[in-house]
């Protein structure tokens, strides 16, 4: 079995899953067991699972035989925004890798002869700690010594006596490159798969969620939104409506007009969406977004009936270009507007007050702009392009391939 098949199964296992036909939570409820072990088993990377609130705070493992040794580093390292765990033996680290995510090991072992460098082998042989970085303290010296941890799977090496400035720098140094490992991995594995999921279900769509999340981001720069937020858009363009594979078929593709019942369990994929989404620490920015995105200006749109402001910014974007796109593409019972038709009715939708009407005004001329379209899908179609944010350009590297893939 691929990997790709391997994702898609599990996907399909969520689809079956039965959430609560109707009514949406006030808020993102705690994750049901079952639910998380479905997407930890192979979709999720583990690393995702628990802390949701920690994104700001990295959990670091120390492993040392000697009690005063780990004083010292978590002395070094007291004022960092860290959460320290100790253990005195690879096997008491394991025990904790069992039950804790962490994002960096910092360790002070013997090499040969010792369990040093069977420790980080191992570490780097299972799928669920092989990303983990591991920072290597020692006291003995030498080339040698050096070659076997980094050929063992090491990642960094420190030799005693520590400076504590080197030892909080690579530390910090260390993390951030964790952030960004973080990033790629929930992007090829999760975003893919739930990408690929949804687009399969719906044909007629094309690549409509890679259109969106162009669209998207590209109302976002126009109104100056940081990376994080942009990272959001695009995530949110594909995973807007991940909500619909919990949603029947018989429903879903329906021809003529839902009864209330149906409609009902139309309306609840943007808080099944939502759901499923809100175990992954990295996508809490683009929950709003998934949970919001069919709100309306006037307060009349669902699932909460929001109005105005109360609306989040990224959910009013993604809107628009949903909107815009959907008039736009061909479906099997309506040809496709033209630019200047969709944008006249987008415009008579604020007029009647559904739409942000701000929004609304620096959307239509951004897609009146000459070549608008052909610039925002080049935008991504490549993967190129400088940026000073390395999270961004490394997603939007991984998104490309995961365009390609789709377009295959
Ligand atoms: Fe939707």
């Amino acid at each position: 079995m691929t990997e790709m098949e391997r994702l898609s199964n599990n996907l399909t296992a969520i689809n079956r899953v039965e959430i609560t036909p109707a009514g949406a939570p006030d808020a993102c409820p705690p994750c049901e067991l079952a639910f998380c072990g479905l997407l930890s088993d192979a979709a999720v990377p583990r690393v995702l699972l628990g802390e949701s609130e920690s994104l700001g705070r990295a959990t670091i493992l120390l492993v040392d035989r000697a009690e005063i040794n780990r004083q010292l580093i978590k002395g070094i390292l007291k004022a960092g925004p860290y959460r320290m765990l100790e253990a005195r033996d690879p096997q008491s680290a394991f025990e904790i890798l069992e039950r804790e995510p962490v994002d960096l090991i910092v360790a002070d072992m013997m090499p040969a002869g010792g369990d040093g460098l069977d420790f980080c082998r191992r570490l780097k042989s299972h799928r669920r700690t092989r990303l983990i970085p591991i920072l290597i303290i020692t006291s003995v010296q030498g080339f040698d010594n050096e070659v076997a941890y980094l050929d063992s799977g090491a990642d960094e090496f420190l030799i005693k006596p520590l400076q504590p400035a080197i030892v909080r720098t690579r530390v910090k140094t260390m993390l951030r490159n964790k952030r960004v490992v973080d990033s790629l991995e929930e992007a090829e594995s999760i975003l893919f798969a739930l990408a690929v999921t949804v687009e399969q279900r719906d044909r007629e769509t094309g690549n409509h969620c890679q259109r969106l999340a162009a669209l998207s981001v590209a109302l976002g720069k126009a109104l100056g939104l940081p990376s994080d937020d942009l990272i959001a858009l695009y995530r949110g363009g594909y995973l807007h409506d991940i909500g619909k594979v919990a949603v029947p078929d018989a429903i879903l593709f329906k021809r003529g007009i839902l009864n209330e019942e149906e409609w009902s369990v139309m309306r609840s994929h943007t808080w099944k969406g939502e759901q499923i989404c809100c175990p992954m620490r990295s996508l809490k920015p683009v929950l709003p977004i998934i949970r919001n995105h069919h709100e309306r200006w006037d307060g009349t749109g669902y699932p909460d009936g929001l109005a105005g402001e109360a609306i989040p910014l990224l959910a009013r974007i993604l809107q628009l270009a949903d909107i815009y796109d959907a008039l736009t593409s061909r479906r099997s019972y309506k040809s496709a507007y033209t630019p200047e038709e969709a944008v006249a009715m987008i415009e008579k939708e604020a007029e009647m007050g559904w739409r942000d009407p701000e929004l609304v005004s620096v959307f239509c001329e951004m897609v009146r702009e000459p070549n608008f379209v052909t610039q925002s899908a080049a935008l991504f179609a490549a993967g190129e392009g400088e940026t000073e944010n390395a999270a961004l350009q490394s997603m939007l590297e991984s998104l490309a391939r995961m365009s390609r893939e789709l377009l295959k």
